[in-house]
């Protein structure tokens, strides 16, 4: 009888990779089932094998050198969970080179060198599958590759970090200051190894690369995103929201134009009783927009360890079952041989709805002066608040415009932020109604 055991290799034993040996471990039974073949863990590779990560890891053989799982002949999958762009660049590269399937969450590593690592699984004659790299366990990029691929997506629209929804979320309670929240997410095993990736919106700005790939077929690079965290997202910006009946959310947004594409990430005021509105804690979801198909929606846990663990497991019984066929490379990682090289639409050619907060000091002629200013360049105001008034002190003052062009807008704000009575930088947060 041949042995038709299916041996995975796992590069990085950290949080997603504890994980992915308890899923192996306690649906041991289901997965072969499914796969109608066994599917084995044969080795760890990591730099630290003195933590106790609490699962049981016999007949594991354990290593700290990646060379040893990718040179192992054995092995018929490997698992790249190191995350970043140095070692794990090089170790998927070699695995692939040495004919071996891999599986990666590694976002960073697909959004700045997909194309390469894409090319080389080809040129290799074998798979690279990376479901668990954008939102943790759903299936969204299967349902952009395959679910919806007779379609053209006009637009996708995502909360893809769960650390700064749960962040949001926290600072909407007012139940706790922001780095307590961050701290939590840490502990939760939500956060990146350096946190400023997921504060800064450039964790989400990798999985955007991805999904504008997979979605709208064009070779978006992060530098291509123009990308704001939440850092300047203040409590007060987060109340006033709530006073227009919008919430606050770090958006990934993709919108296919005739000119170009749009690729942004910013924190963004929605309708508070829209679908994304109600997406809590550190869930994520990606609402897509098909031409045919219409809106869908992709919601669940977009980070931590089982969860995560999941979609890679997932992954690799679909190339362990690849691999038990003879085949390779079945459908194209972004769903098209080819991405299209399209035009970036810049900041200053979008147009929408504005949140605008000046701190001002409250004087005679100040709001008129501001008006002025925006009135000027075709700025159409919608709402004004000005909730206090102190003649000593810098107060908030809201103006929520109509649709108006970011350059106009841009302009605007840069004649008045030098006015005397405006006492710090204005605070700007677009606006997307029709979500
Ligand atoms: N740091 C990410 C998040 C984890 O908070 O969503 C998954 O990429």
């Amino acid at each position: 009888m041949p042995d038709l055991t299916a041996r995975v290799g796992l590069v990085g034993f950290g949080t997603v990779g504890t994980g992915v040996v308890r899923v192996l471990r306690e649906h041991r039974s289901d997965i072969d089932e499914r796969l109608g073949f066994p599917l084995v863990l044969k080795r760890i590779a990591d730099i630290d094998l003195e933590t106790d990560r609490g699962v049981p890891l016999d007949g594991i053989e354990l290593g700290t050198s990646w060379e040893e799982v990718v040179e192992d002949p054995e092995i018929d999958l490997v698992v790249e969970l190191v995350g970043g762009t140095g070692t794990a660049k090089d170790l998927v590269l070699a695995a692939l080179g040495a004919g071996k399937r891999v599986v990666t969450a590694n976002k960073a590593l697909l959004a700045h060198h997909g194309d390469e690592v894409y090319a080389a699984a080809a040129r290799d004659g074998t798979d690279i599958a990376f479901e668990a790299a954008v939102a943790g366990t759903i299936p969204v990029l299967r349902a952009l590759r395959e679910g919806l691929c007779a379609d053209r997506i006009e637009s996708l629209m995502g909360i893809v970090n769960g650390t700064c929804n749960y962040i949001l979320c926290e600072m909407e309670e007012g139940s706790e200051p922001y780095p307590n929240c961050l701290k939590r997410a840490q502990d939760l095993g939500f956060a990146e190894a350096d946190p400023t990736f997921d504060v800064s919106g450039m964790d989400s700005t990798h999985k955007l690369a991805i999904l504008a790939g997979l979605g709208l077929g064009a070779n978006v690079h992060p530098d291509d995103i123009s990308t704001e965290g939440i850092e300047g997202v203040a409590n007060l910006d987060i109340e006033f929201a709530r006073e227009f009946g919008l919430r606050v959310k770090l958006l990934a947004i993709a919108k296919r134009r005739e000119d170009g594409v749009e690729v942004r990430v910013h924190p963004t005021m929605i309708p508070g009783a829209s679908v994304l509105a109600q997406v809590g804690g550190p869930m994520n979801a990606v609402q897509v927009r098909g031409e045919m198909s219409g809106p869908t929606l992709y919601y669940g846990a977009g980070a931590g360890s089982i969860p995560t663990a999941s979609a890679v497991v997932a992954d690799v019984m679909e190339l362990a079952r690849a691999k038990h066929l003879g085949v390779a490379g079945r459908v194209p990682p972004l769903g098209t041989p080819t991405l299209r090289d399209v035009p970036i639409v810049r900041s200053e050619d979008l147009e929408g709805e504005y949140y605008l907060r000046f701190s001002v000091l409250d004087r005679p002629g100040v709001l008129a002066a501001i008006a002025g200013a925006l009135g000027e360049r075709g700025i159409s105001i919608a709402s004004v608040v000005q909730p206090e008034r102190h003649e000593s002190r810098a107060v908030p003052v809201v103006i929520m415009t109509h649709r108006a062009r970011e350059a106009a807008l841009r302009k605007a704000l840069e004649e008045i932020d030098q006015q005397g009575a405006v006492q710090d930088e204005t605070r700007v947060i677009r606006i997307e109604r029709e979500i």
